[in-house]
């Protein structure tokens, strides 16, 4: 075996002589920004998995030399690159032997998906910089997002598409090729940073706006960003009901106790396919009582709600109304007869699949009536808040989703006649949401989950309206 032991010396030579290497600095995040090898990227991981993505990723045809504190760790890990058949190496004795100039990093090693969220809204100088294949980036993406595969990254050519003057953030579906991406780029000299557990994290950002807030009224309306999957605090005189809350479950209560709102109440519109619903987790973490359709089945204790009853929160009266078509069991909840909580029946540029349950004629029939006899039958005014929006859907200036019955009566969906209506969605080759059978069965409490299998259980595009 040839020697994996390298001085500062020996690596400073094939810096100098330019040799591709890939320099990968095992230490701490915190510890690599105030001072590394130039040219070297963060190879910190979290744990056994993820260093065997990463290292399933890893090129075989560059020298990789591996930095630490002292040389142990980077010795054990690279007899075990080279016993993989990788031209791997360490410094010896660590970074503490390197007695040349260290360069401090401009920008974090891993970004959180909250925090790339606020840097989002708030920095314009953001590149993202998505390196999974180009089926995976056409099924979703975060938007304005660039594809280039992880494998082009490695190419000499690559540089010229990347830009010199933003920060560039790499993303993929897990952490894992997003993380190989920046040790690509730290080669060519371009500091990145990655999205730390990928578009799966993504898909778990919850964002809340102000929809409502009156002396008697408060409505918080939640989205989660990368899915477009809309739920709602309704709150008033300190109680607060949740409608539709999705994970993480604790950031709703965040979200409430920041209007002086205690959640006493939980409910789902309908049984989502979608997406997880966490209001059996949200009722028990914070005690509140939990309600769902009287018309569908669910394996968990609950209370059930039927057209016609009212559910108290603070000084208003929910009202419950009937409105089947997305599923047989759907709710609306309309509050003061001018809020209306209307789930997946009928959304901002759409309507609801009614094609998720296998009776594709039956329910889109029974959509029709619900729309054109209920929906569209509520004041003019109404607002109704649904629980998704489609891609590209802009909302209102305070970022509020919502629609109106004049609204919607402008969709060509709805200006069709029952007969047409059903032919439109009968005919329909929309994919199905991925994995939603179990999501169903899961969200109907037949089979349980931890939260952490939520995001994977979640990945992929929001399919819940006729596109
Ligand atoms: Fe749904």
């Amino acid at each position: 075996m040839t020697n994996i032991e390298m001085t500062t010396e020996e690596i400073y030579e094939n810096i100098q002589n330019k040799v591709p290497l890939l320099i990968l600095d095992l230490r701490s995040p915190e510890n690599y920004m105030v001072g590394h090898i130039e040219g070297s990227a963060n190879a910190k991981c979290t744990n056994m998995q993820q260093k065997q993505a990463i290292m399933s990723r890893l090129p075989k045809d560059q020298k990789i030399i591996l930095i630490d504190d002292d040389g142990n760790e980077a010795s054990q890990n690279a007899n075990m690159l080279a016993r993989f058949g990788f031209d791997a190496h360490y410094l010896k004795n660590g970074i503490k032997s390197w007695n040349k100039t260290l360069v401090k990093s401009k920008q974090d090693t891993i970004i959180s998906n909250e925090k790339l969220w606020n840097s989002l809204k708030s920095d314009k100088d953001v590149f993202l910089l998505d390196v999974r294949e180009p089926m995976e980036f056409a099924e979703f993406k975060i938007p304005g997002a660039v594809n280039v595969p992880l494998s082009e990254l490695f190419t000499s050519s690559v540089g010229e598409r990347i830009p010199k003057d933003k920060k560039i953030v790499t993303i993929c579906s897990h952490g894992n090729r997003s993380m190989v991406a920046t040790f690509a780029l730290a080669q060519k000299g371009i500091e990145s940073t990655s999205l730390e557990g990928g578009m799966s994290k993504w898909n778990q950002v919850l964002n809340a706006n102000t929809a409502i807030k009156n002396a008697d009224l408060t409505i918080i309306q939640v989205e989660k960003v990368g899915k477009g999957c809309l739920s709602h605090i309704v709150g008033s005189d300190g109680q607060a009901l949740v409608i539709d809350p999705n994970y993480p479950p604790s950031k709703y209560i965040e979200f409430a106790e920041k209007e002086g709102l205690k959640i006493i109440k939980v409910i789902d519109t309908h049984q989502h396919a979608d997406h997880v619903s966490a209001a059996r987790e949200l009722a028990k973490i914070t005690k509140a009582e939990l309600y769902f359709s009287a018309k569908e089945e669910y394996e968990i204790e609950h209370k059930k709600v039927d057209e016609g009853d009212i559910i108290p929160v603070g000084r208003k009266q929910v009202q419950v109304i009937h409105t089947p078509g997305h599923t047989a069991g759907s709710m609306t909840f309309v509050v003061d007869d001018k809020y209306a909580f209307t789930g997946d029946t009928l959304f901002v540029e759409s309507v609801g699949r009614p094609d998720l349950r296998d009776k594709a004629e039956e329910f889109a029939k029974d959509l029709h009536d619900t729309i054109h006899k209920k929906l569209l039958k509520l004041g003019s005014n109404t607002m109704i808040f649904p629980t998704h929006h489609g891609e590209g859907i802009k909302p209102t200036e305070n970022g509020i989703f919502y629609t109106t019955p004049e609204m919607a009566k402008k969709l060509t969906l709805v200006d069709l006649s029952k007969e047409e209506f059903v032919n439109k969605v009968v005919s329909m080759t929309t994919p199905r949401p991925m994995n939603y059978s179990i999501v169903i069965k899961v969200n109907k409490g037949s089979i349980s989950i931890i939260e952490e299998q939520v995001p994977d259980l979640e990945m992929g595009p929001n399919r819940c309206s006729i596109q």
